[in-house]
This record gives structure tokens, sequence and C-alpha cells, in this order.
């Protein structure tokens, strides 16, 4: 590994965390309990991040599309939610974050929404990383929720639609585009993942299931991203 001082560290990176459910059927347990040990590596994910200097974190937890599974599954990821909610409040206390959620939070039931909203308030004035945790999140979603806002806005007309003015209509709003996109377990795809946002960002794949990643893992990625040329459309 190249010297950890050395490596330029991204300000912002977006991971879709995949595989717990494979992590738990190579050990004959069920799904649940592959998204209790992702909980696990999140919280040990957050840290590192912020410990090594990352500005922006942002993790893909439930998508919009997470609904069609089982409802035994999609209940256990909401009671997963309940408890590591609570556990986070303090995991970024003790590490100066600040946690944003985004996505379409109204979805969910009462006491989770209210533990969204403890979470984001009780962080606000840390002045480190900022945690930025992507559920019920859609891009596609986020688009036309954005776009209906837009239209709903009668002080708008077509000459004023510029790239700045959709982005600022986005869930993401404030925050600059990731640098590097990290997907685990080997899947090359986006699903419905920051469609918008990630038009220049790097993107690093493993095949590492989400449980299994670690801190080494994550300078792995960073190592990569230290080795590419971006360019952005230019010479
Ligand atoms: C990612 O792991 C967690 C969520 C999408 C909520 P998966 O549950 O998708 O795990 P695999 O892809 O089935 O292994
Ligand atoms: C993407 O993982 C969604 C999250 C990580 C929350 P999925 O496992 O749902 O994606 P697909 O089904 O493999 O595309
Ligand atoms: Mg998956």
């Amino acid at each position: 590994m190249d010297n950890i001082n050395e490596l330029k560290i991204p300000r912002h990176i977006a991971i879709i965390l995949d595989g717990n459910g494979r992590w738990a059927k190579k050990r004959f347990l069920p799904r649940a309990m592959g998204h209790k040990a992702g909980c696990e590596t999140l919280e040990k994910t957050v840290e590192d991040c912020a410990r090594l200097g990352v500005e922006y974190l942002t993790v893909y937890g439930f998508s919009t599309e997470n609904w069609k599974r089982s409802e035994e599954e999609v209940s256990a990821l909401m009671q997963l939610f309940r408890f590591y909610m609570k556990k986070l409040v303090g995991v970024a206390n003790e590490n100066n974050v600040k946690v944003k959620m985004i996505g379409d939070k109204s979805r969910f039931s009462q006491d989770i929404i209210e533990g969204i909203d403890f979470l984001v308030e009780s962080t606000k004035n840390n002045t480190g990383m900022v945690f930025i945790f992507a559920v019920n999140y859609g891009s596609r979603d986020e688009i036309r929720r954005a776009v209906a806002k837009i239209v709903e806005n009668k002080e708008i007309t077509a000459n004023d639609i510029t790239e700045e003015l959709i982005a600022s209509y986005l869930d993401t709003n404030g925050i600059p585009d990731p640098d590097l996109l990290i997907r685990t377990s080997g899947e090359f795809r986006i699903s419905n993942y920051l469609l918008w946002q990630i038009a220049y960002s790097e993107v690093y794949i493993t095949d590492t299931l989400w449980p299994d990643f670690d801190k080494a893992e994550l300078l792995k990625a960073i190592e990569s991203y230290n080795k590419r040329e971006r360019r952005f459309g230019g010479r």
C-alpha cells in the first residue's frame, strides 16, 4: 500500500453497500443476520471515513425498489433501522459527524420518521464529516420530486432552468458531487443511485461482500482512485 499520508483523500465518497444477503447465505444464516452484520460495517465505515478526513460520505441503505422484498425481510430491515439509528447518534457525536438523510422518508412508519428527525437534529451542530444516509431513496424518484417542486414554483420560467437550479431541487442540494463511487459484492450496476450526481465520479467495484468490507478495503478503493486521471471531458 502507498504511504497512507500521501494518499489524496476523496472529498466525497458514495457507497452502494451490497451483498448482505449473500454473506448470510454463505453462512447458512437468515438474510436479516447479513443486514445486521452490514449495519456494524456501516458504523465502522462512518468512523473510518471521518478519521481519514473524508468530508462527505453518502451511503445507500434502502432503495425505493427494496420494498419489493418479502414482508419478512422488509420488516427485519425496519427493525434494524430503529435500533441502529439510535446507535448512530452516539457514533456520529463521538466522531463530530453531521447526519443528513436523502430519500422520501414519508413512506416510513411514524416512529422511524421520528428516529430519522432525532438523528439529524441531534447531530446538526457537528462540524466534521457529513454522513448522508439514503433511505427510501431512488434517483428517479428524487428527480421526479424535484421536477414537481420546480413546476409548483410559479416564478420559475423555462429560461431559469439551469443545471444549478435542477441540482438545487435535488435532495443533495448543497452537497458536492461524489468523487468516488464504491460498490461492493461485484455487481456492475448503479441500481438507481445518484444518477445526476455521479456524472463524473470515479467508480470502484470490489467483490468483497459488504459485511466483510473494512478499512483495508476502503484504503484499496482510495488507492485506486489516486491512480485515476480525471478529465471531466477536457484534455
Ligand atoms: C444490500 O444487501 C442491502 C440492501 C439492499 C438493503 P442485499 O440484501 O442486496 O444483499 P444481496 O445482494 O442479496 O447479497
Ligand atoms: C442497491 O442494492 C440498493 C441498496 C444498496 C440499498 P440492491 O441489492 O437492491 O440492488 P440490485 O437489486 O442488485 O440492483
Ligand atoms: Mg443486493
